[in-house]
């Protein structure tokens, strides 16, 4: 990577300056400490696997309007290294594909020539709050959403024209306009108004269509997710005839994969939103063999009648809640698949599923987030 012109200020790329064979070697030197420090016993450590994609693999960026200096002129970007109050314009994020870019600068000289203000923080006075630029990895349609205060009007019209006029090696699906008035600095959807085109992008993985609105969750990186996926569905033994949980299982990507070979997924998500989008992406993909629930994990799992064969689990970064995952041993199956973003919360819940007589039989890393500090664990948990 070339040395980011945004390294200062911006600091999500902590590694930009060790090569990425180095890099990969690090992460995976810091999962087996974890584990370690933890005295987890596996089987096997199948190594970490690097991404397809070291620039570019991100496919959703959450940018900020506000000031790097105060009382400077307007930025739009990421919140600068420890200075929560100040905002760097990252116009050349190596992260990104370069359509992001060329979308973020076009934004910012059009809310100049509009002569709009930015929202403040602390005084709670102005129009423009972010902007989210979401991509389809395989399709190349691109989904962009301003998010703006109802203090003032928002020309989307004048927009979206300005936006679908630049010269982009993706294509521009959808162009909405998001209102947010609530003070927390946190992008709220309080009305979605669609300025131009589908409020939806569309993806694939591997073989299947999803169908992502403007706030649902998906996986960043789309073709390490693949490779990851793979991996985690090749843990399984024999998915022919068998029930499985996939708990925090999102818009339901991993539930479809898996329910190509089982014979039934449940998928238990506590967004009600991406819990709609991943019904509709079953319908979408014919799969009549899924089941969706909205719920948090703790509770869904005491109303569920059925006994699953396999578990899947995902969970956000704090990993499984302690009381979540007691129920969850307790069904007492075999085999156990664990997907995890934090190798910090995986060890912890390890350490109890360890004293609950499982036994990690393997474990393999992903390297998703080049040039970031985060990597992705999957294993396999076997009843001993
Ligand atoms: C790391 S994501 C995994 C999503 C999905 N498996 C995928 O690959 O796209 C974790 C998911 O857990 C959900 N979640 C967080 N806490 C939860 C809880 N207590 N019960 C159910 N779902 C929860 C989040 O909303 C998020 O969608």
């Amino acid at each position: 990577m070339e040395i980011c012109k945004h390294n200062e200020g911006c600091g999500g790329c902590i590694y930009q300056e060790i090569p990425y064979q180095d890099q990969i070697i690090l992460k995976g030197k810091e999962i087996l400490r974890l584990l370690d420090e933890k005295k987890i016993s596996y089987e096997k450590y199948l190594g970490i696997e690097g991404s397809p994609k070291r620039y570019a693999y991100r496919n959703k960026m959450e940018y900020t309007f506000g000031d790097e200096i105060k009382n400077g002129e307007m930025t739009l970007g990421m919140h600068k290294k420890g200075r929560f109050m100040s905002i760097v314009t990252v116009d050349e994020c190596q992260l990104v594909d370069s359509d992001f870019n060329e979308i973020l600068k076009a934004t910012l000289e059009f809310c100049n020539e509009k002569g709009y203000s930015y929202y403040h923080k602390k005084t709670h006075l102005g129009l423009m709050r972010n902007l989210i630029i979401r991509k389809g990895e395989h399709t190349s349609e691109l989904l962009i959403n301003v998010v703006t205060s109802s203090q003032l009007p928002f020309d989307g019209g004048d927009y979206a024209d300005k936006i679908r006029a630049l010269p982009l090696n993706n294509r521009i699906v959808g162009v909405l306009h998001t209102v947010n008035d609530k003070v927390a600095d946190f992008v709220y959807c309080e009305k979605l108004f669609p300025i131009w085109g589908r409020d939806y992008y569309m993806e694939e993985i591997m073989t299947l269509k999803f169908k992502v609105s403007a706030f649902s969750f998906f996986q960043t990186n789309i073709l390490a997710v693949e490779k990851l996926y793979t991996e985690a569905l090749s843990l399984i033994k024999d998915l022919d005839g068998k029930t499985v949980f996939d708990l925090y299982c999102g818009t339901g990507t991993i539930t479809q994969t898996l329910a190509l070979r089982a014979k039934k997924v449940i998928g238990v998500e506590i967004v009600e939103e991406a819990v709609e989008a991943a019904r509709e992406n079953a319908r979408i993909n014919g799969l009549d063999n899924c089941e969706f629930i909205a719920g948090d994990v703790l509770e869904v799992l005491d109303r569920l009648e059925e006994k699953p064969d396999v578990i899947v689990l995902d969970p956000p970064r704090v990993g499984v809640h302690p009381k979540a995952l007691e129920k969850i041993l307790n069904y007492g199956v075999n085999q156990i698949i664990y997907i995890s973003c934090n190798p910090k919360s995986l060890v912890e819940n390890l350490s109890f599923a360890q004293y609950y007589g499982y036994k990690v039989i393997s474990i393999k890393a992903f390297d998703n987030f080049p040039y970031t500090k985060h990597t992705e664990v999957v294993l396999l948990l076997q009843r001993l």
